[in-house]
């Protein structure tokens, strides 16, 4: 076990009784809320009833509001969004990655998440990016997995979607062939040296002279136009396995590092990929069950295990040093999301290929001698270690020797997109899509006009494995395996009925978007709106160094630096200046069949509701 002087010990064993006391004295129970019920909705709010859409940009959104209008389901209008999305957000998602299709569905309550993840070719190696930082691995060929977006969309679509393939792509056809004005976070993206390193992306991403995009920019996009409409025209298998599988194999065998950074994906592996449909991983937090993206993501089990960790406290209560931006709400949320990635980097990953202790990482027995670590008024003085949830999950107890394992950490992109549907059923789709970097690998396939992701480079860079530590190395490369994610498209549910959906994008900050969401509308009883636009802070590694949004407390922040815990502040070293995540929601109060949707001012998010 990690050495705790004296002192901590005591403070963790007053702490512990202290929290369970004040935990029991503010058990916040649904009726705290409107009176249905529903964390978010403000009293008197009128809500929509034809179907909400809440997207990261405005045209995207209106792509799947216009499918609802003309009768379309949840699944069609996210089918539209994404594809949308692809064209206007060309940075974040699109066919040349994969993403995570949550989706509720009225009939029968079922919920289910679509894995449309990239996968490593069958020739991948756990070494393969032996040598190479982030940036040159992240920025070859060898990065791309295979594609995982086109097939996943069109599995949905034939299950539970009332469109064909072709209506879903019409809206994303006609913005990528007549073009679009450009926002102000496009603009600035274009600016990111992903965008000069390879000449089509350059060529559409940036001006002439070399210079980015200004906003206001009219993109038209005409290689990724032909591209939709063909596969409209042929369905996916142009893709999988006619040219434009022929064209991603050429492309990911780009390299500015030589050999070593060539991709390996062969057209078999384009032909062979399939989609997964999971189920969502479950629990529970003050009174509410929520649902979000198990394995290969690490989203949802992490964000579970942070808030059953901080479950004991009063996080929303009224006494001093508790409620939103509360100096010791912001301490323990920092505490156990530097447990909760302590745990992450050792036990998740893609559970088709190494055995993922999920049911002992969310055990009372795991969690409660994770919890034991947090004290109220004293940091962790070392970065926690993993803790082995094996013995938990097997014998119900934990092993007595407190064998821990080192954690390593590694770069990894910040990007993605996270959008929410509710069609006029009561159907919700919460959706994350990703090509992993800010414009993936930064190949665009020539010709067509989409970029390729970097997926791969979330998988362990140096191979993990190490049957000495009991290190399973749940994340290191193989062939075919799925690189762990952090998205985490999360519902919320009530008595059993679906009350909120939401998300975010951003790498490893995902899990804390979406656990910051999460207390502000169960704990802090936010409106949706305020629960999004809220500072935020978030911890993704063990070492804790804290990223934060302008407008938390100061004296809160000052505590904390008292307490020992180090920020990634401005240049200037003053103030807390990240941008982190962009959250999109819909709410829904079952009483009243009322919907309602809040989306994030951080990108250019929209929500379009429908009478
Ligand atoms: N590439 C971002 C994620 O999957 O978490």
């Amino acid at each position: 076990m990690i050495p705790r002087p004296a002192r901590r010990r005591w403070c963790t064993a007053l702490a512990a009784i202290l929290a369970g006391l004040l935990g029991a004295c503010a058990q916040i129970s649904a009726d705290r809320f409107s009176r249905s019920g529903v964390p978010g909705i403000v009293a008197g709010e009128p809500g929509f009833a034809g179907g909400v859409v809440s997207v990261s940009h405005p045209l995207a959104a209106e792509a799947g509001a216009s499918v609802l209008r003309t009768g379309g389901n949840a699944i069609d209008a996210a089918a539209a969004i994404l594809f949308a999305l692809n064209v206007v957000e060309p940075q974040s998602s699109g066919i040349g990655g994969g993403g995570f299709m949550m989706i509720h569905l009225r009939d029968g309550d079922r919920t289910l998440v679509v894995d449309s993840r990239e996968t490593a070719p069958a020739a991948a190696t756990a070494d393969m990016f032996a040598g190479m930082d982030f940036r040159q691995a992240s920025t070859s060929g060898i990065a791309v997995g295979v594609p995982g977006m086109l097939r996943g969309i069109e599995l949905a679509l034939d299950r539970w979607g009332s469109i064909p393939l072709a209506q879903a792509l019409a809206p994303a056809i006609a913005l990528a062939r007549d073009g679009f004005t450009i926002n102000t976070d496009l603009a600035r993206r274009t600016g990111l040296p992903r965008t000069a390193l390879q000449p089509e992306t350059a060529a559409r991403f940036r001006r002439k002279d070399g210079s980015p995009l200004p906003e206001g920019h009219r993109l038209v996009q005409p290689e990724l136009a032909r591209t939709l409409a063909l596969v409209a025209a042929q369905g996916s298998e142009v893709f999988y396995r006619g040219e434009i599988a022929r064209a991603i194999v050429a492309a990911q065998r780009r390299s500015p590092i030589g050999e070593t950074g060539r991709g390996r994906m062969t057209l078999d592996d384009l032909a062979t990929y399939r989609p997964r449909i999971r189920a969502a991983v479950e629990g529970n937090y003050r009174g509410f069950t929520l649902r979000s993206m198990p394995p290969p993501s690490s989203g949802g089990l992490t964000l579970l295990m942070m808030l059953r960790l901080l479950e004991p406290y009063p996080i929303g209560g009224d006494g001093d040093g508790w409620g939103f931006g509360g100096r010791h709400t912001l301490h323990l949320m920092t505490e156990v999301m530097r447990i909760g990635f302590a745990d992450r980097a050792v036990w998740m990953g893609d559970d088709d290929f190494v055995p993922v202790p999920a049911a002992g990482l969310l055990s009372d027995c795991f969690l409660s001698a994770r919890g034991a670590l947090l004290a109220v008024d004293a940091r962790m003085m070392n970065a926690p270690e993993a803790a082995d949830p094996w013995p938990c999950q097997r014998h119900g107890a934990m092993r007595d020797d407190g064998t821990t394992l080192a954690v390593h950490d590694e770069e990894k992109g910040i990007d993605t997109t996270h959008f929410t549907v509710v069609d006029h059923e009561g159907n919700v789709v919460s959706f994350t899509a990703t090509i992993e970097s800010a414009w993936g690998s930064g190949i665009t396939v020539p010709g067509y006009g989409f970029l390729l992701n970097n997926e791969l480079t979330d998988f362990n860079l140096v191979p993990r494995a190490n049957p000495a530590s009991g290190n399973p190395g749940s994340n290191d490369v193989a062939p075919g395996k799925r690189p762990r994610s952090s998205m985490a498209p999360t519902m919320v549910f009530r008595n059993g009925e679906l009350v909120l959906a939401y998300g975010s994008p951003g790498g490893a900050t995902i899990i804390n978007s979406v656990l910051n969401t999460t207390l502000n509308l169960i704990d802090h009883r936010m409106s949706l709106q305020q629960a999004i636009s809220a500072p935020r802070l978030s911890v993704t590694s063990p070492a804790g160094t804290i990223q934060c949004e302008e407008g938390l407390p100061q004296a809160s922040l000052d505590h904390l630096a008292r307490l020992g815990h180090e920020f990634r502040l401005d240049a200037g070293g003053t103030r807390c200046t990240a941008n982190i995540g962009s959250v999109q929601a819909i709410a829904v109060e079952p009483e009243r069949a009322r919907q309602h949707g809040a989306a994030d001012a951080r990108r250019e998010g929209t929500v379009i509701g429908l009478p």
